[in-house]
């Protein structure tokens, strides 16, 4: 051997190690676990939202960042990791699998199955979180998105690409509310994405079986992260589900997501904040909670015509106790919404269901995506049924002799017959339009509340056959009075008069 090949060999010799030292700093020591959070030493590089890798191959992902060490979260079962075992960083953000391939799907946050069926082919990826569209991607809400549901389209109509809250007690119909309108998605051509929180399992393979019947499962994706899954996962699902959505929104295509609930996922946040030792702030969530929900729901968006002209609409729902709107996480997710859908425990005890409590519900910028024609009928529902409900409370403190109040009276019962729907049975928009037509011009009056029910049914398939209604058919954008000279026509032939 040469003294050029010994020094060749040194040299090699030494790259070698400096290698070796390279990786040394990419991985790391867990020093203490706790309910599916590592406390990791050292594996200085990590960055937020990284993809750590744990000896037994499970997977955690980097929530939070201290000097010397980190907090993961796991995302799969931490059997077998033990403290003092080591942690590798993976060089890559948590992401998740995007593409066509998910549609009709029930996945984890991570875009396995949970279906029984082999992994969704997708070719992309896109990291969980994402920054929201800026002011200039982004265009007006200016198109409904119909829920079928009366008592929304006609009060507090939700645009594509509106954040609308649905919030209220427990077992009061909030879920019922979204599920409803992913499945009045089955005409739209809207993409739908039901993301389970914190559900217990039972629950969410309630709503897979409501859409698989009645809605289009081949257009809808269900991310479900259970109570029982990790809370990493947990954490993940809002993020992950709408990254899965902005795909499609990026392509122009038109998105609902439903969060359901955002309370758990508050909750969620809380419990690793407190593991990791995140100073509490106010009723023990840390600082950053409101945040984390913004930016979450930032995200929903009515892009632009040059970025594609697609929308992603969100309803996240959120749970109050005791009718505490003004509790913390509610007043949070109030206030990063265009609005709330608040749902009422005593409406709906007393059968008016769904059991949206009219004075409590706003809708910020839904008006403006609300087709003209159904603007034009539902002007004066709102005042009408407040005053009935007013009068309500008030006659059962005596007799109601005037016979204008019992006009009045008469008018209210029928508008809460009109807003009160059963499930899975949306109405067509000019069937709802038809409706209130029918009740503004008193056909409605005479007619016993208990049939209306029937007159929601035998609406729509005349009004199909009505070639007169063809231009209101295409787009109910303005309401001409001959037009609805013809729907109070159809209404009149409905109610058999
Ligand atoms: N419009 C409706 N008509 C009749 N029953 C309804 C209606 N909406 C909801 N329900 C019934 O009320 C019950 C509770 O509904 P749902 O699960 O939607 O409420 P929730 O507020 O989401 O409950 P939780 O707090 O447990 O999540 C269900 O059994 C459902 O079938
Ligand atoms: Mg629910």
């Amino acid at each position: 051997m040469s003294g050029d090949d010994a020094g060749l060999e040194r040299l090699r010799g030494r790259i070698a190690e400096a290698r070796l030292g390279a990786a040394l700093e990419e991985t790391g020591t867990i020093l203490a676990l706790a309910d599916g959070l590592a406390e990791v030493g050292g594996l200085q590089g990590a960055e937020l939202n990284e993809i750590v890798i744990f000896v037994t191959g499970a997977r955690g992902f980097v929530l939070t960042l201290e000097e010397d060490r980190l907090h993961a979260a796991f995302l799969d079962p931490p059997d077998g990791v033990e403290a003092g075992s080591s942690v590798a960083r993976s060089g890559h953000i948590a992401s998740v699998p995007v593409g066509e391939a998910l549609l009709g799907r029930v996945l984890d946050p991570l875009g396995r199955p949970l279906d029984e069926a082999p992994a969704p082919g997708c070719t992309e990826t896109l990291p969980a979180e994402r920054p929201a569209p800026a002011i200039i991607e982004r265009d007006f809400v200016s198109e409904p998105l119909e829920t079928g549901l009366l008592v929304v389209d006609a009060l507090f109509a939700v645009g594509r690409g509106q954040r609308e809250l649905i919030i209220g007690e427990r077992q009061t119909g909030k879920t019922s509310i979204a599920v409803d309108a992913i499945i009045n998605q089955a005409t739209s051509g809207v993409i739908c994405i039901y993301v389970a929180i914190g559900q217990r399992m039972s629950a969410v393979r309630r709503v897979i079986e409501a859409v698989r019947s009645r809605g289009r499962m081949e257009r809808t994706i269900f991310v479900v992260a259970e109570a029982t899954a990790a809370p990493g996962l947990r954490w993940l699902a809002p993020f992950a589900a709408t990254s899965m959505a902005e795909w499609f929104r990026d392509k122009g295509q038109h998105v609902l997501i439903v969060y359901d609930d955002l309370t758990k996922h508050a909750e969620t946040h809380r419990e690793i904040a407190l593991l990791s030792r995140q100073p509490p702030g106010r009723e023990a969530y840390p600082g950053d909670i409101f945040y984390l929900h913004a930016r979450l729901l930032e995200r929903a968006a009515r892009m632009s015509a040059a970025r594609g002209g697609g929308s992603l609409t969100a309803l996240p729902i959120a749970e109050i106790e005791a009718g505490n709107l003004s509790a913390y996480i509610p007043t949070n997710l109030i206030s990063i919404s265009d609005g709330q859908l608040v749902t009422s425990q005593g409406l709906f005890a007393a059968n008016q269901r769904p059991a949206v409590d009219i004075g409590l519900s706003v809708s910020r910028v839904g008006g403006k995506a609300q087709w003209g024609a159904m603007k034009a009928v539902a002007g004066r529902l709102r005042l009408d049924y407040a005053q009935y409900l007013e009068m309500k409370m008030f006659s059962r403190f005596g007799g109601m002799g005037d016979a204008a109040l019992k006009t009045r009276m008469a008018r209210g019962e029928r508008i809460a017959e009109l807003l009160a729907q059963p499930r899975f049975a949306p109405l067509a928009v000019l069937t709802q339009i038809a409706l209130l037509a029918a009740l503004n011009e008193g056909l409605l009056d005479a007619a016993d509340p208990a049939r209306l029910p029937a007159l929601k049914a035998a609406l729509p398939p005349l009004i199909a056959a009505e070639p007169r209604l063809a231009a209101l058919r295409a787009a109910p954008s303005a309401l001409d009075d001959a037009t609805r000279a013809v729907l109070l026509d159809v209404a009149r032939s409905a109610l058999g008069r």
